[in-house]
C-alpha cells in the first residue's frame, strides 16, 4: 500500500487544463471513474509482481502505446497559425464565391511545412514549403493548398510517387544529407527535365526563406472563377506578404539548422505571440477563359509554367491576418487535412493533369494517416457552415445520426435534404472534342508541354547579380554532394539550355566540362511572350 496525501474535498485551485475531456476537477479513467493515484502500478506487495487487473495502468500505457499517427507522406514537417481574411469585394462581379463579397470576414487555420523532410527535421533546409490556406467560409470549406514556389518538377500526378521516392532519403540508410539522397533527386531532376524549372527556384534564395511571414504563396495551377451570371475566368492565385519577401543566406541557414533546428517554427509563434501578426495579400491574375487554355503562348494546364506579371498582373481580392497560435499542436496542426478539392460555389478545378491528380491524392492518403473516413468530424476540420451529408458509421464517428432514412430519394424522415440549386457556369461545357470521345485514349503529353527551360531561365535573368551568384553556390554546393560524376554531369548539361555562363561556373566548381547543348537533350522552345517581357530573353 502506498501513502496517498488526502485529497481536499474542493482542490485548492481549479485545474490548469480544460476543454473536452478536460473538465473534471479529479484525475479520472477515460471512463469518468476517480483515480487515487497515477504513480504507482498495483502490485501483489511492494516488490511484488504488477497486477494485470490495474486498469488504469493498461489504460495509460494503451492510449500513450498509439499517440503518434503515421506522418504526412509530404510535408510531414510545419507550423500552423489561426486568422481572419476580409474580402476587399473587388472579385464579386469574377467570382460569386461568398467569401469573396465586400466585406467579408472568414476564419481560417493556415499550415505552413516543408516538403521532403520528415516530421522531427529541420526547418531551414533548402526545399519548398508548403503554404495551405483552410478558409471556414459560410458555404462550407475552401482549401487552398498551394506552395511558396509558383511552378511544380512535374506536369502530370503519375509522375509524383517517382518525384518523392528520388527526393526523400535513400530507403536503405534513410539519412537525408547523404550523398545517395543527391544522387537521386538530381538523376531525376536531370532526366525529367520538365523538373528544371521548379528545381532552378529551389537553388535561389526562395529555396530558404528567411520567416513564413516573408513568404509568397502561390496556387500553382490555374483554377476557375465563375460569376453570378455564370461567367468563367480563368486565375492564378497569390499571397503577397506585408512584409516582403526575405531569405536567409546559405550560411545562416547552416547555422541555423543547427543550432535552432526549430527557427521557422519559433519565428512564427513567437511573432504572434508578440502581437506582431503576420499578413497577406490574396490575389489572382486573370486570365480569359476562352477555351483554348493557353494565355501568351503559355499553356495554363502545365503546372511547370507561371504567367509573368508583367502580362497578367495580380488583382488584390483580400487581406489575411494570422493572429492566433494553435492551442494544440496535434489536435490542429497535426490533423488538419487540406485537399485541393474542398472548394465552394464560384471556384472549380481546370484539367490540369496534376491537378487532377492532386484531387485523388489527398482524400486517399488522409483516409490513412486520420484513421478512416471521418476525419471532417475533428474540430480543425469541421466546417463553421451546417452539414448535412447522409453519410454514415465508419471508424470515429462522432455524430448521433437521427433518422432512419439516411437515402435519397426517401419519403420517410420528413425527406430529403434539399438539393442545391445548380447555378448556371456551375460545370462549365468541355472545351476539348477529344474529351467529348471522338478520339483515342492516350498516354502522352501535349506538344505544349515540351518547354522546359524557358522559364528557368526567365526566371534566373530575373535575378541580380548577387541572387545569381547564390543560385550559381547552390548548383555547385548540391550537386558537389552528388556522388554520380554522371548524374553531376548530365545537370551541368541541363544547365546549359538555361544560362550558358551558370553552366560553366558550376562546371567549373565541379571540376566539369560545360558542354554546349548536347543533341540528344530536348532543346528549349520559348513561348513568343517569353521571349518579348522587359527584352530580357537574350537571343543565342
Ligand atoms: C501535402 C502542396 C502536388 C500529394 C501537401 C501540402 C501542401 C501541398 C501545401 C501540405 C498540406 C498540409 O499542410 O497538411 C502541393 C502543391 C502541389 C502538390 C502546391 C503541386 C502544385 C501534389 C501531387 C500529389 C500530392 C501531384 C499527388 C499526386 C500530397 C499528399 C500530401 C500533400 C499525399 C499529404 C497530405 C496529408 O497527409 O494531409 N501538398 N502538392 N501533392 N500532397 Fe501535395
Amino acid at each position: 500500500m502506498t501513502n496517498q496525501p488526502e485529497q481536499p474535498s474542493t482542490p485548492a485551485h481549479p485545474p490548469a487544463l480544460s476543454g473536452p475531456g478536460q473538465d473534471s476537477e479529479t484525475l479520472t479513467t477515460t471512463q469518468g471513474a476517480p483515480v487515487s493515484d497515477t504513480d504507482h502500478s498495483l502490485k501483489a506487495g511492494e516488490r511484488g509482481p504488477t497486477l494485470l487487473q490495474d486498469h488504469h495502468l493498461r489504460e495509460k500505457i494503451m492510449h500513450f502505446d498509439h499517440e503518434r499517427i503515421p506522418e504526412r507522406v509530404v510535408h510531414a514537417r510545419g507550423a500552423a497559425a489561426h486568422g481572419t481574411f476580409v474580402s476587399y469585394g473587388n472579385a464579386s462581379q469574377l467570382c460569386r464565391a461568398d467569401f469573396l463579397q465586400p466585406g467579408k470576414e472568414t476564419r481560417v487555420f493556415v499550415r505552413f511545412s516543408n516538403v521532403v523532410g520528415s516530421r522531427g527535421s529541420m526547418d531551414t533546409a533548402r526545399d519548398t514549403r508548403g503554404f495551405a490556406t483552410k478558409f471556414y467560409t459560410e458555404e462550407g470549406i475552401f482549401d487552398l493548398v498551394g506552395n511558396n514556389i509558383p511552378v511544380f518538377f512535374i506536369q502530370d500526378g503519375v509522375k509524383f510517387p517517382d518525384l518523392v521516392h528520388a527526393a526523400k532519403p535513400h530507403p536503405d540508410v534513410e539519412i537525408p544529407q547523404a550523398q545517395s539522397a543527391h544522387d537521386t533527386f538530381w538523376d531525376f531532376v536531370s532526366l525529367h527535365t520538365p523538373a528544371q524549372a521548379h528545381a532552378m527556384w529551389q537553388m535561389s534564395d526562395r529555396g530558404i526563406p528567411r520567416s513564413y511571414r516573408m513568404m509568397e504563396g502561390f496556387g500553382v495551377h490555374t483554377f476557375r472563377m465563375v460569376s453570378d451570371s455564370g461567367e468563367s475566368s480563368l486565375v492564378k492565385f497569390h499571397w503577397k506578404p506585408a512584409l516582403g519577401v526575405h531569405s536567409l543566406v546559405w550560411e545562416e541557414s547552416q547555422l541555423a539548422a543547427g543550432a535552432d533546428p526549430d527557427f521557422h517554427r519559433r519565428d512564427l509563434a513567437e511573432a504572434i505571440s508578440a502581437g506582431h501578426f503576420p499578413q497577406w495579400e490574396l490575389g489572382v491574375q486573370i486570365l480569359p477563359d476562352n477555351g483554348t487554355y493557353t494565355f501568351e503562348g503559355i499553356d495554363l494546364l502545365d503546372p511547370t509554367k507561371f504567367i509573368p506579371e508583367e502580362l497578367a498582373p495580380v488583382q488584390a481580392l483580400g487581406k489575411m491576418v494570422l493572429d492566433r497560435n494553435p492551442e494544440n499542436y496535434f489536435a490542429q496542426t497535426e490533423q488538419v487535412a487540406f485537399h485541393p478539392g474542398h472548394m465552394v460555389p464560384g471556384i472549380d478545378v481546370t484539367d490540369d493533369p496534376l491537378l487532377q491528380a492532386r484531387l485523388f491524392s489527398y482524400l486517399d492518403t488522409q483516409l490513412t494517416r486520420l484513421g478512416g473516413p471521418n476525419f471532417a468530424q475533428i474540430p480543425i476540420n469541421q466546417p463553421q457552415s451546417p452539414v448535412n451529408d447522409m453519410f454514415r458509421d465508419g471508424f470515429h464517428e462522432h455524430r448521433v445520426p437521427q433518422g432512419i432514412a439516411p437515402y435519397q430519394p426517401n419519403s420517410l424522415d420528413g425527406g430529403c435534404p434539399y438539393m442545391s440549386q445548380m447555378a448556371s457556369g456551375e460545370h462549365p461545357p468541355l472545351d476539348f472534342p477529344q474529351a467529348l470521345g471522338d478520339s483515342e485514349k492516350v498516354r502522352a503529353e501535349p506538344a505544349s508541354f515540351s518547354d522546359h527551360y524557358s522559364q528557368a531561365r526567365l526566371f534566373y535573368l530575373s535575378l541580380t547579380a548577387q541572387e545569381q551568384a547564390h543560385v550559381q553556390q547552390a548548383y555547385s554546393f548540391e550537386l558537389g554532394k552528388c556522388a554520380d560524376v554522371a548524374v553531376r554531369q548530365r545537370q551541368v548539361d541541363c544547365l546549359t539550355h538555361i544560362d550558358q555562363q551558370l553552366a560553366s561556373s558550376v562546371a567549373e566548381a565541379l571540376g566539369l566540362e560545360a558542354q554546349r547543348a548536347p543533341a540528344d537533350l530536348p532543346q528549349p522552345q520559348p513561348s513568343a511572350a517569353l521571349s518579348q517581357i522587359g527584352g530580357r530573353w537574350p537571343v543565342d
